[in-house]
C-alpha cells in the first residue's frame, strides 16, 4: 500500500484533503482509497470467522494485530487537523457528510425534561419566525449563528464574557460532527449574558406581536429566551472547569471514595458570595461560636485558587459532606450539575432561574426545597430532617446522582440541543442564508490557534466521530391538564416541607 502515501497517511480524511486541493491527487487517491476501502471490508468479513488476520482499519498500521478489524474498518477518527490550516485558517474537506448508524438498532426515548423543548417554542408554534421576526433579537444578541448544509458561520455583534462564545460555538460545532448532515438550515441569534430579556407581558394580548427567539443559557416566568445547554459542558478555562463528559466520570469516581453515612453532617457551600444579595445572606447561616445552622460555607477567592493550581476547587473531591447547598448566583449557576452529581442530598435554596434540565428535578425525589427568605432555619431543618431519615435521605443524593449521571450525559446535552434546534428549524418561515460579514466555523478555526486550557479543553472535548446510533426520541409536548399536574405535585411537595418545618420550629419554642 505504500505506493498510496498520498492517502494513506491518516486515511480518508487525508484523502479528501487533498481532493480538495489538487484534482489530479484527488483522482489517484480515489482510486486508491476505493481499493483500500474494498479490502478493508473484505479483511473485516474474514476477519469475523478466524483470528485478527492483521488487516486493521488504521491504514497506517496494517500489520497491528492489537485490535479487532470492524470496529477499526468502520470508525475512522477524525482528529484535528492544525498543520496546514493553521496557516491558511479555513477548513478542512474530509469529515463525513452523512449519518448514517445502523438503523436496525432501536432508538432511546429521550428524557422528559425534553418535552420542555416544545413548551419553549410554544410561542411561535402558530405563526412562524419571519426573517423581521428573527431580526429583532439582534438588540442583545452576541452573535448569529447560521446552519448551511451542515455547515456553521457566524456573525458576532458583541463579544461576550471571558470563553462564554467560544465554547457555546465549540459545542454546536460538535453537535455538527456527531451528527452530520442532520441538524438542519437554520439562523439563530445568541445571547449570552446571565439574564433572560424577552418579557413575556410585552408579547400577551390579541394584538401582539411575536417575541424575537432569542436563544441562551437560563430563563425564568416571566421571560420567553429559549434555553440551551451552556458553555461549561465544553469546559471554562477561566476556572478551570473540565468538560462535562471526564468531569462527569471524576465526579462518579469521587462519590465512591467516600461513602454518605461517613461524610460530614452538615451543609456545605463554596462559591463567591459577591455575586448577589441572596448569597451573602446565605454567609449568615455560617457557623460562629453563637449559632450553629448547621451550614458551613466558604467564600472562593477565584484569584488565589488560580495562583494555587486550583487546588482546593477540584469539584470531584468536594463530595465529602452529606448536603450541599445549591443557591443562585446573578442568575442560574452552572454548579447546579456538579452539586446534584455528588450523591449528597442537595439543598436547594428557592430558584427564580430554570436551565434546559433543570424543569425535570422533583423536590424531595431529587433535592430538599430549602426557603429563600428565611435559609438559616431551612437549612437547619433539613439536616435535622436528614439526620434522622438517613436511608431517605441518601435515596435523595442517589436520585439526584443519577439524574445527571443518566440523563444528563453528554450524549444527551447533544441530543437535546439537536431536537431544539431540529424543532426551531421547523418554525422558520424563510430560507437561511449566510450574512455578508459571516465568517466559516469550523473546529479548525477555533482550535487551531487557541492555547493553554482553552486549546486542551476543546481537544478533550472534540467529537471524534460521528455518532453511532440515531439521536434519542423526542417525547411528545405536555397536555394542559399533565403540565398543571406536574405543577402542581412540585408545588404540594414544596409545601409540604415547608409544614414540616414549621412544626419542627414550633416545637424548638417550648
Ligand atoms: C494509527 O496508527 C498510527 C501509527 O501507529 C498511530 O499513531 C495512530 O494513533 C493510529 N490511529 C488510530 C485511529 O488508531
Ligand atoms: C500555528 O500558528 C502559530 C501562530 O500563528 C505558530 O506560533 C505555531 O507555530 C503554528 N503551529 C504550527 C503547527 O504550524
Ligand atoms: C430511529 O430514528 C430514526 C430517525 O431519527 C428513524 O429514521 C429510524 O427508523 C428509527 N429506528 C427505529 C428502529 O425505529
Ligand atoms: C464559615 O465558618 C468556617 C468555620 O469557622 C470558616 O472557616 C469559614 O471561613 C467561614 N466562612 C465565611 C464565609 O466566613
Amino acid at each position: 500500500m505504500h505506493s498510496y502515501s498520498c492517502c494513506c497517511r491518516s486515511g480518508i480524511y487525508t484523502l479528501l484533503l487533498s481532493l480538495s486541493r489538487s484534482p489530479a491527487t484527488g483522482a489517484r487517491c480515489l482510486a486508491a482509497a476505493a481499493v483500500v476501502l474494498f479490502l478493508l471490508i473484505v479483511a473485516s468479513f474474514f476477519s469475523i470467522s478466524s483470528t485478527p488476520s492483521g488487516v486493521a482499519g488504521n491504514t497506517s498500521t496494517r500489520t497491528s494485530t492489537s485490535r479487532p478489524a470492524m470496529s477499526m474498518a468502520f470508525e475512522p477518527e477524525f482528529p484535528l487537523y492544525c498543520t496546514a490550516h493553521n496557516v491558511t485558517r479555513s477548513c478542512p474537506f474530509g469529515y463525513p457528510t452523512t449519518h448514517d448508524p445502523d438503523p436496525r438498532l432501536p432508538n432511546a426515548t429521550c428524557p422528559d425534561y425534553f418535552r420542555w423543548i416544545h413548551e419553549d417554542l410554544r410561542p411561535w408554534s402558530g405563526t412562524g419566525i419571519s426573517r423581521d421576526v428573527l431580526g429583532r433579537a439582534r438588540s442583545t444578541a452576541n452573535f448569529r449563528l447560521v446552519i448551511i448544509d451542515g455547515l456553521a458561520y457566524l456573525e458576532t455583534y458583541q463579544k461576550s464574557f471571558q470563553t462564554r462564545d467560544v465554547f457555546t460555538l465549540w459545542g454546536i460545532l460538535q453537535l455538527l460532527r456527531r451528527y452530520p448532515g442532520r441538524v438542519p438550515d437554520l439562523e439563530l441569534m445568541f445571547d449570552c449574558v446571565d439574564w433572560p430579556v424577552v418579557q413575556s407581558r410585552l408579547y400577551n394580548g390579541p394584538n401582539a406581536v411575536s417575541p424575537p427567539p432569542l436563544f441562551r443559557y437560563c430563563g425564568d416566568d416571566a421571560t420567553l429566551d429559549v434555553v440551551f445547554p451552556d458553555w461549561s459542558f465544553w469546559g471554562w478555562p477561566e476556572v478551570n472547569i473540565k468538560p462535562w463528559e471526564s468531569l462527569l466520570k471524576e465526579l462518579k469516581e469521587g462519590n465512591e471514595k467516600m461513602k454518605w453515612m461517613d461524610r460530614e453532617p452538615y451543609a456545605y457551600w463554596k462559591g463567591n458570595p459577591e455575586v448577589a444579595a441572596t448569597r451573602q445572606d446565605l454567609m449568615k447561616c455560617n457557623v460562629s461560636n453563637q449559632q450553629d445552622w448547621s451550614a458551613r460555607v466558604y467564600g472562593q477567592d477565584w484569584t488565589r485558587e488560580s495562583r494555587e493550581g486550583y487546588k482546593q476547587s477540584d469539584l470531584a473531591n468536594q463530595c465529602i459532606h452529606r448536603y450541599k447547598i445549591y443557591i443562585e448566583g446573578s442568575a442560574w449557576s452552572v454548579s447546579e450539575k456538579y452539586i446534584l452529581a455528588c450523591n449528597s442530598v442537595t439543598l436547594l435554596v428557592k430558584p427564580r432561574y430554570y436551565d434546559f434540565f433543570t424543569r425535570g428535578l422533583m423536590p424531595v425525589h431529587h433535592y430538599w426545597p430549602v426557603k429563600e427568605d428565611d435559609k438559616c432555619k431551612s437549612i437547619k431543618f433539613a439536616v435535622y430532617w436528614g439526620n434522622n431519615h438517613k436511608q431517605k435521605a441518601q435515596a435523595i443524593g442517589n436520585a439526584a446522582s443519577k439524574f445527571i449521571q443518566e440523563e444528563l450525559k453528554m450524549d444527551l446535552v447533544y441530543d437535546y440541543m439537536f431536537h431544539l434546534l431540529n424543532e426551531y428549524a421547523k418554525l422558520l418561515r424563510f430560507k437561511p442564508e449566510v450574512p455578508k460579514d459571516a465568517i466559516k466555523l469550523c473546529p479548525e478555526t477555533m482550535a487551531c490557534q487557541a492555547k493553554g486550557k482553552e486549546r486542551k479543553f476543546m481537544e478533550e472535548s472534540l467529537v471524534k466521530r460521528p455518532a453511532n446510533s440515531y439521536p434519542c426520541e423526542l417525547p411528545s409536548p405536555f397536555d394542559t391538564a399533565s403540565l398543571y399536574a406536574l405543577r402542581r405535585r412540585k408545588a404540594n411537595s414544596i409545601r409540604q416541607v415547608e409544614m414540616w418545618e414549621g412544626r419542627y420550629w414550633e416545637a424548638q419554642k417550648s
